[in-house]
């Protein structure tokens, strides 16, 4: 039997006040849309329909790598018609299951449990008891089996007071569904066309309504607006904290710790307070992440220290090498074994080699760095005429002065020591000393200026 999920995405959520879509506002990084998308072929769907409407041009562009079937709600109907708009496109023996864009953080496990629920044409329904059910649906039980769906505004007083509701999320027969759909009109207090009429209709034609509950009601969470979002981002964070925690890796606060795609950390390594992780990121263990730091889309091996501080973007670090604080590690860069990187360097598209510093104040672009060189404070690859990019090559057991500029493509050979304050233009021979500079002059005579009276 195949698994067709059908995503309803169609509702313009003014309650953001954005112009954007509401299902491409970010949770963790990622469109709402995109983590139940995820979920989705999570739990091994055969097929995805994502029904849309409002901001049609925006969501297809941003969800272009989506393996989905677009179906086009042009109306907001109800959530019955959106349903209509894809589900009249899945073979009949599929198993149709009903998402939402805007919430975000069902769990495949969950889905998976209600799909295997599906017998004949029974409806498997997800349900969740709430403190305050305020606005949803209730679940009306007759001898604990499930009866009707009452929406609240249609509801009595009588049945305002129950606390199960309806989560939306459901799972059934296509054939079933569609069947059930032409039946549905809009007669109730919204003029919409409901989906939770499917459940009287079932009950109706002798199917039973199988209802799961949810152990956690964050994961039947709608979005409606930013408050709500902030919330779940919360939620999401302090469980993506808890499970490194159970991992063995040390939080120095749960709290502050932001992940926006996937980390993965070796035992023993500590993260300190207020750092942030976006795309891919492998850490090893037994390293240091000091306060503040932004790694996105990088490796760290093992026994590394990276100080406060620290943006690292698309960089590859070799283990036992120390990073900032406060340093700028740009796409391109490799920092191998041993080496050290100190307080406001910037480097981009160079490789550093083994036990080579740049400790301070320093700029290398484009270059490659032997091993055993030292860079000297306030060093700068001029890897840039304007128009065009140059390479600087800097070979084994280089001493490069501080406040040196290195104007490429220029080599310093093996060995090469480079007198401070130089502006090197042309190659620098193996073991020698270059420099470029005036010879030191001493004024005589000459007094500092003083205030006119
Ligand atoms: C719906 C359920 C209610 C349940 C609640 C849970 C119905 C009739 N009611 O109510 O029982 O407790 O969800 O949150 O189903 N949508 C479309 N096209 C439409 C209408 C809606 O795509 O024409 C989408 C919306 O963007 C939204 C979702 O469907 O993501 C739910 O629609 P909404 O109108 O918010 O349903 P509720 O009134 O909250
Ligand atoms: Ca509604």
């Amino acid at each position: 039997m195949s698994l067709s999920v059908i995503i309803l995405a169609a509702g313009a959520g003014t309650r953001m006040r954005s112009s954007k879509p509401k299902v491409l506002h970010r949770l963790a990084g990622m469109p709402m849309v995109e983590h139940v998308y995820n979920t989705s072929r999570a739990l091994g769907a055969d097929q995805v329909q994502l029904v849309y409407g409002h901001g049609g041009e925006l969501l297809k562009q941003q969800c272009r790598h989506f393996d989905v079937e677009w179906a086009i709600q042009e109306e907001q109907l109800g959530t019955a018609h959106a349903v209509e708009q894809a589900s009249v496109n899945i073979d009949d023996d599929d198993i149709a299951l009903i998402l939402y864009g805007d919430v975000p953080l069902i769990k495949a496990q969950t889905l998976d449990t209600l799909v295997k629920k599906v017998t004949g044409d029974n409806v498997s329904l997800l349900t969740v008891v709430l403190d305050d059910p305020a606005g949803y649906g209730r679940i009306v039980r007759d001898n604990n089996k499930v009866t009707a769906i009452v929406e609240h505004k249609d509801a009595s007083d009588e049945i305002r007071k129950i606390r199960e509701v309806n989560t939306g999320i459901m799972a059934l027969r296509a054939g079933y569904l569609n069947a059930c759909l032409k039946k549905i009109d809009n007669n109730n207090s919204q003029g919409e066309f409901y989906l939770t009429d499917v459940i009287a209709l079932a009950v109706k034609d002798g199917n039973e309504v199988v209802a799961t509950q949810v152990e956690h009601s964050y994961e039947v969470e709608g979005v409606n607006d930013r408050k709500q979002l902030a919330r779940l981002e919360r939620i999401f964070q302090a469980d993506v904290a808890d499970r490194l925690l159970t991992q063995g890796i040390g939080l120095a606060d749960p709290l502050r710790l932001d992940v926006r795609g996937e980390l993965k950390v070796g035992s023993d390594s500590f993260i300190d307070i207020n750092c942030l992780f976006e795309g891919e990121v492998t850490i090893g263990s037994n390293v240091s992440v000091g306060p503040g730091c932004i790694i996105k889309d990088s490796s760290i091996a093992d026994d590394c220290i990276i100080k406060p501080y620290s943006v690292i973007e698309n960089a590859i670090i070799d283990n036992k090498t120390e990073v900032g604080p406060f340093a700028r590690l740009r796409p391109g860069t490799h920092l191998q074994t041993n080496s050290r990187v100190g307080n406001f360097v910037e480097i981009k598209h160079t490789e550093l080699g083994e036990n080579s510093k740049a400790s301070h104040l320093s700029y290398l672009g484009d270059s490659e760095i032997g091993k055993n060189v030292n860079i000297g404070a306030g060093t700068i690859t001029c890897n840039y005429d304007g128009a065009n990019k140059f390479k600087t090559i800097i070979k084994d057991g280089a001493f490069i002065g501080s406040d040196s500029q290195l104007v490429a493509p220029v080599t310093i050979g093996e060995n090469a020591t480079i007198g401070a304050g130089s502006t090197i233009t042309s190659d620098a021979e193996d073991n020698c000393l270059t420099l470029s500079r005036n010879p030191q002059r001493q004024v005589r005579g000459w007094r500092r200026p003083t205030k006119r009276k």
